[in-house]
């Protein structure tokens, strides 16, 4: 009897994506090809390029075993151990957040203020990343402000063993000091940072249950819930941020959908800011709140 014929690349990509859709996995076929390209340590345009390679027995073994990870719900991050952010490639774990691409928009409203004030001399050049994850939000703003210094903190030290690795694979590690605290707990008051930029926990307790299953049986619920309205860090934060800021420095706040109103109140009741603004992200979600310090909070 002829031994049977090996699957190529195409077919797979073909059965997998099928199945995928079959047991209602979201993103069927780009969970395909990442996971085919993975498994073959290939890039998504070597799949097409190679689409009618034979797979070796112990390639599909290996593909096997990753789509039933996939099949079980657990996000492709965390499968492969990487996500692209900023056009970067981001090692990521289960001890961190699966950087998002609208937190892109935090990034570049950052950017925006501080590219201006770089340009000019004397200016102050230290930032703060509060809730740095896996460092993605922090890595993208070292890389594209050279001249500039940052202090990353988490509560999670399994988090920023991961942001340590990734700003040192990205050339950072010297531009940012990494430590473990509670938002500002170990900073000075008065510390004079020209900007604190955070994507802090913001999904309220009660919507926790319609989130899906893929985020709540996988993703840090440490780096999800924000209490009751969400808002219990970004609160703090709000009240706190004035304290650490120079005169005119910037902060810049990543909200959950419907957030930003409340957000812009909390910051307006502190009298300390101007230049409050909301910054919608690509589907029209007000995404980011931004503000400027007062020259006396
Ligand atoms: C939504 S994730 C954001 C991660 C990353 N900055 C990003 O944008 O992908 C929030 C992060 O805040 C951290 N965190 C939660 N509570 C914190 C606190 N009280 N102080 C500092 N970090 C905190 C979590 O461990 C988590 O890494």
């Amino acid at each position: 009897m002829a031994a049977p014929k090996p699957w190529t690349i195409v077919e797979l990509l073909r059965w997998a994506a099928d199945y995928f859709r079959d047991k209602g996995v979201s993103e069927p076929r780009a969970s395909a090809e990442v996971l085919l390209a993975n498994a073959l340590g290939l890039s998504r345009l070597d799949l097409y390029l190679r689409h009618d390679q034979p797979l070796t027995p112990e390639e599909l073994a290996r593909f096997k075993t990753l789509v039933l990870r996939r099949r079980q719900g657990e996000p492709v991050a965390y499968i492969t151990g990487h996500r692209e952010f900023w056009s970067l490639d981001f090692l990521v774990s289960p001890a961190v957040l699966i950087p998002r691409p609208e937190t892109e928009i935090l990034v570049q409203a950052v950017l925006e203020v501080l590219k201006t004030e770089n340009r000019k001399p004397k200016t102050e050049n230290r930032g703060l990343d509060v809730g740095t994850g896996s460092g993605a939000v922090v890595i993208a703003l070292a890389r594209e402000l050279p001249g500039m210094q940052w202090v990353a903190v988490d509560v999670s030290r399994a988090a920023l063993d991961v942001a340590r690795e990734n700003a040192r694979r990205h050339r950072v590690a010297q531009q940012i000091h990494f430590f473990q605290a509670d938002l500002f707990a170990g900073l000075k008051p008065g510390f004079g940072f020209g900007a604190i930029v955070a994507n802090l926990p913001y999904v309220p307790r009660g919507e926790w249950e319609q989130l899906p299953r893929e985020i709540r049986s996988f993703e840090p619920p440490g780096a999800l819930l924000g209490g009751e309205d969400g808002l219990d860090f970004i609160r703090l934060l709000a009240r706190q941020a004035p304290h650490y800021l120079r005169p005119r420095g910037w902060v810049a706040l990543e909200v959950g959908a419907g957030q930003a109103p409340a957000v812009m109140e909390l910051l307006e009741e502190t009298g300390a800011w101007h230049c409050l603004e909301t910054i919608p992200d690509y589907q029209g979600i007000q995404r980011v709140v931004r503000a400027q310090r007062l020259d006396a909070p």
